[in-house]
Order: structure tokens, then C-alpha cells, then sequence
């Protein structure tokens, strides 16, 4: 009597428990993106969704996320791993340096082994999305950027471009591999160039915020007034990525042309800073970037608000926020060359290059 009574409750009970494994079962064995993914959050109690409103954001710093690199294919048969030539602790590039002070390092051509780079990503089935700015005249660039694009960046890789413009009829037709988009989004126009400039960052916080965090794994935020000539790839992942101008990557840093009024946020104090960087490049993951643009942003607006315009706008404010949050990975000049200087012999390739062009013909103001 008493086990029949035991049993009869325990039947639904164990039903229960076989639905409930099943459940779980069901999910652990679903492709999820979510699971593929790299990227731990960096702030999983408290990412900041908008600026904090007592203090400047640069003061939150993201920590905690994981990159966790692995051999790929080791379920195969020994001979079927893919083969690499061995790493050398003493032997590599001597005419460059490949690592910050901070311990980030600095890829240069002959640093890193692309193959094998490809390979460690790949089943990640990361997504990096890229926004580029074509507003009013420089929507005559894009062509080029995207054509060269589909040939030299993360090709094999889901990619997914974001196109900003005034001029969504002017945007050409360019043929994208497949798990390659184009997404336009439109902006106004406006009169001067340093205000598109500087609107630059709260689009790139808009888009994380509406889009990317459903989608997206890293972004890219490039000129799109250059073009690819050779390989931008898996190379370049890491947090937070900044590009070192190739105008100035020899000179000692009082030449730099950081913004020197200390009325301004993006005020960079003389025999401080580290590198130059590009406004043209920079990237990383979506919750690093965001944390860039809105800072960047509050900034500018600190600024207009006590009528200042920094030096170089946005490009000066980036360069305050990189010296305060050190780049996780910094990109040599190979990744952000000028087509007008000749190339310097440590630089073995140029990847990407700003296009020669006539800022009279393009701005609307000069
Ligand atoms: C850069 O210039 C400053 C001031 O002229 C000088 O003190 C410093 O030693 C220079 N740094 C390098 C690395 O040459």
C-alpha cells in the first residue's frame, strides 16, 4: 500500500524531471549564436546603457571579458590538425617594435600567422559589423571602400556594413559575398564637416544600442574615404583597437598634434601620451566602443558647451580616451596608410590607405 502511494506520486515527479531534461537537452544542443560567441560580457551586472550623469563616463572602465583562444580542429586524427610553422621566442621582426609599455600588442606584418588566426576564429562564427560615414560629397568614395572591401577585409567572414549617408539614392550596387550585408542608414546633411564629424559617435553608440548587440560580435569604425590594397583580418580582434597614424609614428610626442589647451576635455598634457592615433580606424568589441563613443561624445559636448572645438575634433578626443584606456591591441600604420607618402621601409604592406583627394572639392566648408 504505502509503495503503490509513493509510486503514484512519484510518477508525475518523474515525468516532470524527464520534461524538464529534455528542456534543457534541447537547448544545450541548439547552434546557438550566443554560445558561439567569444565574447563574455564585459559588464554583465551593469553596462551603461546611457551617460552616467554624474560623472564623466571615461571613468567606467569594462573589464572581464574573455578571448579565449583555441586549436581548432583537435577532435580530428593527429594528422589531419593543421599544420603551422613553430612560434621562435628569440627570432621574429627586429626594425619594429611589437608590444606597448601596457603589454598590448602591435601587429605589424610578419607578427602574426594569418592561417592559423583564421582558423581559431572561424568556428566562432563571430559577426563584425563596420560603419562608414558617405555624407554629402564623400559618398564618391564608397564604391571603392566597399569593392575593396569584399577583396581584402575578414574575407571569409561574416561582415556587415553599415553605410550612413544624406544620399541613400548615390549608394552604388556593389556584389558582397555570401553572409556579407549592406545596411543604409540615413543621416542629415549637414554644413560643416566638422559637425558630421563629431555626430560620428553618437550614430555608432545609436546603432550598438538599436542593432549590434543582437547581431554583432566587434565593430570597425572607418574613413571611408581609403581602400584595401591587401589583408585586414582576424589579426586586429581584441577589445579595444586603435590604429597608429602613420603621419606621425616617428616623431617624438611634442609633435604630436594633440589638443594643448587644457580648456578642452581632449587636453593631452606636453610629455604626456603614448602614440598618435588614427580618428580614420578604430574598433573593437561592441561594449568597449560604446564606452569610447559616448565618452567621446559627452566630451565634445562639454566643449561646445564652453565654446571650444578641439584640434582635430573627434580624433583629438579619441586620442585623450586612448591615452586614459589603453588599446587592448594597437594596429601598426600598415592599417591606416596615407596614398600620398611614400612607404618607409619597416612597413612591408599597406592594408588599408586614405585615398589623395582635394578637401576643397569634397567639404562643404574647408
Ligand atoms: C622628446 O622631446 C623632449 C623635449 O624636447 C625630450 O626631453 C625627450 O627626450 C624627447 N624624447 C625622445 C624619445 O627623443
Amino acid at each position: 500500500m504505502q509503495i503503490n502511494a509513493m509510486n503514484s506520486k512519484a510518477v508525475p515527479a518523474i515525468l516532470l524531471s524527464l520534461l524538464l531534461m529534455a528542456i534543457v537537452y534541447y537547448y544545450l544542443s541548439q547552434p546557438s549564436s550566443v554560445s558561439s560567441r567569444v565574447i563574455v560580457s564585459p559588464c554583465p551586472t551593469s553596462c551603461p546603457t546611457s551617460e552616467p550623469k554624474d560623472r564623466v563616463p571615461a571613468d567606467v572602465i569594462p573589464t572581464g571579458y574573455v578571448f579565449h583562444l583555441e586549436t581548432p580542429d583537435q577532435s580530428l586524427a593527429v594528422t589531419a590538425h593543421l599544420k603551422y610553422s613553430q612560434p621562435s621566442i628569440v627570432k621574429g621582426r627586429t626594425d619594429v617594435v611589437a608590444v606597448t609599455p601596457w603589454l598590448a600588442p602591435i601587429v605589424w606584418e610578419g607578427t602574426f600567422n594569418p592561417v592559423l588566426l583564421d582558423s581559431i576564429y572561424k568556428p566562432k562564427k563571430i559577426s563584425i559589423a563596420v560603419t562608414v560615414f558617405a555624407v554629402g560629397k564623400y559618398i564618391m568614395f564608397l564604391k571603392n571602400f566597399l569593392e575593396t572591401a569584399e577583396q581584402h577585409f575578414f574575407v571569409g567572414f561574416n561582415v556587415h556594413v553599415y553605410v550612413f549617408t544624406d544620399r541613400p539614392k548615390e549608394v552604388p550596387e556593389v556584389k558582397m559575398a555570401d553572409g556579407r550585408q549592406l545596411t543604409v542608414r540615413l543621416v542629415p546633411s549637414s554644413k560643416r564637416w566638422q559637425e558630421i564629424s563629431a555626430r560620428r559617435m553618437e550614430l555608432i553608440q545609436k546603432l550598438i544600442d538599436e542593432q549590434l548587440r543582437k547581431n554583432s560580435d566587434y565593430i570597425f569604425c572607418l574613413d571611408v574615404d581609403s581602400k584595401f590594397h591587401d589583408r585586414w583580418g582576424t589579426e586586429s580582434l581584441g577589445g579595444l583597437v586603435a590604429v597608429i597614424h602613420p603621419g606621425y609614428y616617428l616623431d617624438n610626442r611634442s609633435k604630436f598634434p594633440y589638443e594643448r589647451r587644457s580648456a578642452s576635455k581632449a587636453y593631452v598634457a606636453d610629455g604626456e601620451g603614448d602614440f598618435y592615433y588614427c580618428g580614420g580606424a578604430f574598433g573593437g568589441i561592441l561594449e568597449e566602443v560604446y564606452l569610447l563613443a559616448s565618452t567621446c561624445r559627452f566630451n565634445f559636448e562639454e566643449d561646445a558647451k564652453n565654446g571650444i572645438e578641439a584640434a582635430w575634433q573627434e580624433e583629438s578626443h579619441l586620442n585623450r580616451y586612448m591615452w586614459i584606456n589603453k588599446p587592448s591591441k594597437v594596429l601598426s600604420p600598415e592599417y591606416l596608410w596615407q596614398d600620398f607618402k611614400a612607404r618607409n621601409p619597416e612597413v612591408k604592406t599597406i592594408r588599408f590607405s586614405g585615398v589623395i583627394k582635394n578637401y576643397a572639392d569634397i567639404r562643404p566648408n574647408v
